[in-house]
């Protein structure tokens, strides 16, 4: 079959302009031109770009300041100061770098009250992203870090996108076809391709993160430039899902739109931690031991975990009877005491070379996480009796190191202190 190529975009336009319909324009959101775009509120997209909609507000990125994130949230507390005051400074005086990232447009305007305006709380938002008109990388003349919004141009007047195509905020004849740009209620461009189809997106605040002392806390960026990948950040993180179609908060029955998934899942998604590590399990029987090899394999372009510095994993090891009653187990406490090789963390530590907390650490002691693509192998001994029938590996990810669950315990929720499932490998003798 032939295909007009230009037949077939001049559709796909008439397309859009047929789903804007008359209605849109009465009730569209108006763009005040005295206020900047970091100010329009994401409920103003959602009447159009429902889906969209609400994979973000499910989204770590919706959440991310500390009046939303509780992990977040007490840290910042912890660390910073009230977010609901005004004029917070840091220890040294300066601004709450924390904010640059964590809530970009109240770091945009020098504030630090994030309940003083909805654009302040809503976190990176539809409008923070989208009106990245430049990144200008993370590293500024004078060797000083670039961090969020200082990473980027953010441009008040207009919105940016990846297709291509040109907008006008000007009402078009019902009807319309190209040449006639497509009409879109807060300025929108749609030529920035190269930003939002490449880790240019993300870099400025995913690539790297220091604390006061210099120690760096972050590094996915460092990552992920060692595993020599040249697969984009949105490729998994923003793979192209197909869901039902929203119209006003309702599904619309038998109707489905392609989206590039904007709830970009990460380590607080079960299932999503489920995707980067591969477990395999051998056993040999040795009179009365067990001799096991357990494979861990990092599937991904950046560490296993990666991220925040208090994200870990680590090998629960046991045997079991045909009951399912337990044996034998790799630790008693934690694998971090008890068999440091089934536990993979970044050790952050202090001028004496103790083990401390990321804002006092002056140095990385140890970073057992496994690095991008590594293979590593745990071996061990099991004591073997007659009973023994099932020996069972279980990587379990953790948002936090230990110590810090200990502290959090009542503060948040159970379910970000409990240990998930992330793989496991099972020998039935
Ligand atoms: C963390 C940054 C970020 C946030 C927050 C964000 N987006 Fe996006 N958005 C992107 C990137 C990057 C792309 C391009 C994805 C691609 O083409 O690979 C994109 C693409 C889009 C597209 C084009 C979809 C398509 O079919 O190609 C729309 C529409 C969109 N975003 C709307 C929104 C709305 C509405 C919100 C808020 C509810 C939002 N975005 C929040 C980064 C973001
Ligand atoms: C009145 C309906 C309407 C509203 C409200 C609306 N949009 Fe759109 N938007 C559209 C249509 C239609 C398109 C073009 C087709 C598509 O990609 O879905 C579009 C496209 C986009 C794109 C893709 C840009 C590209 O590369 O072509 C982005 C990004 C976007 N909108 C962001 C937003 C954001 C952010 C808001 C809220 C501030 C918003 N939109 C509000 C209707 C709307
Ligand atoms: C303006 C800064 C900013 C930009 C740009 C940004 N992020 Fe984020 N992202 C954050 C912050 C801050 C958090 C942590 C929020 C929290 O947990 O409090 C986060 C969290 C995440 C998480 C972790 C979710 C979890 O479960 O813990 C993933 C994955 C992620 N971002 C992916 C991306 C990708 C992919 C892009 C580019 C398309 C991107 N981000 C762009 C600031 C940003
Ligand atoms: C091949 C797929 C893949 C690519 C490419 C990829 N990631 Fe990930 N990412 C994952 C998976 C799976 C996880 C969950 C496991 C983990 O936390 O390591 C994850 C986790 C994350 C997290 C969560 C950390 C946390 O604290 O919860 C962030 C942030 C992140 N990735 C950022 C990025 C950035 C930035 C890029 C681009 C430079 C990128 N990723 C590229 C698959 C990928
Ligand atoms: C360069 C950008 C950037 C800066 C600056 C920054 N963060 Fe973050 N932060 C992130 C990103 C991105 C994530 C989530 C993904 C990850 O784990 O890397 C995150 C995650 C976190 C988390 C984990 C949240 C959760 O839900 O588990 C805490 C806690 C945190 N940051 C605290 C802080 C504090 C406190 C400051 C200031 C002292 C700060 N951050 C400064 C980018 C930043």
């Amino acid at each position: 079959m032939d295909i007009d190529l230009e037949d077939n975009m001049k559709l796909r336009i008439t397309r859009w302009f047929v789903g804007l319909g008359t209605a849109l324009y009465l009730t569209s959101p108006a763009f005040a031109a005295d206020t900047s775009v970091q100010h329009v509120e994401a409920k103003a997209c959602k009447q159009c770009h429902e889906e969209i909609y609400q994979q973000w507000a499910g989204s770590m990125h919706a959440n991310s300041s500390a009046l939303k994130d509780p992990i977040h949230g007490a840290f910042y507390k912890n660390v910073i100061g009230d977010p609901t005051a005004e004029g917070v400074k840091t220890k040294k005086g300066t601004y709450p770098v924390c904010l640059k990232c964590h809530a970009p447009v109240a770091a945009m305007e020098g504030k630090t009250k994030l309940d003083a305006k909805p654009a302040y709380a809503d976190g990176i938002s539809c409008t923070t992203c989208h009106s990245f008109a430049k990144f200008k990388g993370t590293d500024a003349a004078n060797g000083k870090p670039l961090y969020g919004i200082d990473a980027y141009e953010l441009d008040p007047k207009s919105l940016y996108g990846p297709s291509g195509i040109t907008y006008t905020t000007e009402r078009v004849p019902e009807g319309a076809q190209w040449p006639t740009p497509v009409h879109h209620p807060v300025p929108l461009q749609g030529n920035r391709a190269d930003l939002f189809k490449s880790n240019d997106a993300c870099m400025g605040c995913h690539e790297k993160r220091s604390n006061f002392h210099g120690t760096p806390l972050c590094r996915t960026g460092n990552e992920y430039r060692m595993a020599k990948n040249f697969v984009s950040c949105q490729a998994c993180h923003m793979s192209i899902v197909t869901v039902p179609k929203i119209k006003d908060g309702k599904v619309v029955d038998g109707e489905f739109v392609s989206i590039p998934d904007h709830s970009m899942a990460g380590g607080h998604d079960g299932k999503m931690i489920t995707r980067g590590l591969a477990m395999t399990m051998q056993t040999e029987r040795d009179g009365d031991k067990l001799r096991a090899t357990i494979t861990v394999r990092n599937r991904l372009p950046h560490a296993y975990p990666t991220g925040a510095p208090f994200r870990n994993f680590f090998i629960r090891i046991a045997t079991y009877d045909k009951d399912g009653k337990q044996l034998w187990k790799n630790y008693k406490v934690h694998p971090i005491k008890d068999d440091p090789q089934a536990a993979f963390w970044l050790t952050l530590g202090d001028k004496e070379g103790k083990p401390t907390i990321p804002p006092k650490a002056t140095q990385i002691l140890k970073d057992s996480r496994l690095a991008p693509n590594e293979v590593r192998t745990l071996k061990y001994e099991i004591p073997f009796t007659g009973a023994t029938t099932i020996v069972r590996a279980e990587a379990l990810y953790d948002l936090m190191l230990p110590p810090i669950k200990a502290k959090m315990k009542g503060k948040l929720p159970d379910e970000l202190l409990t240990p998930k499932l992330a793989a496991s490998a099972e020998v039935r003798l």
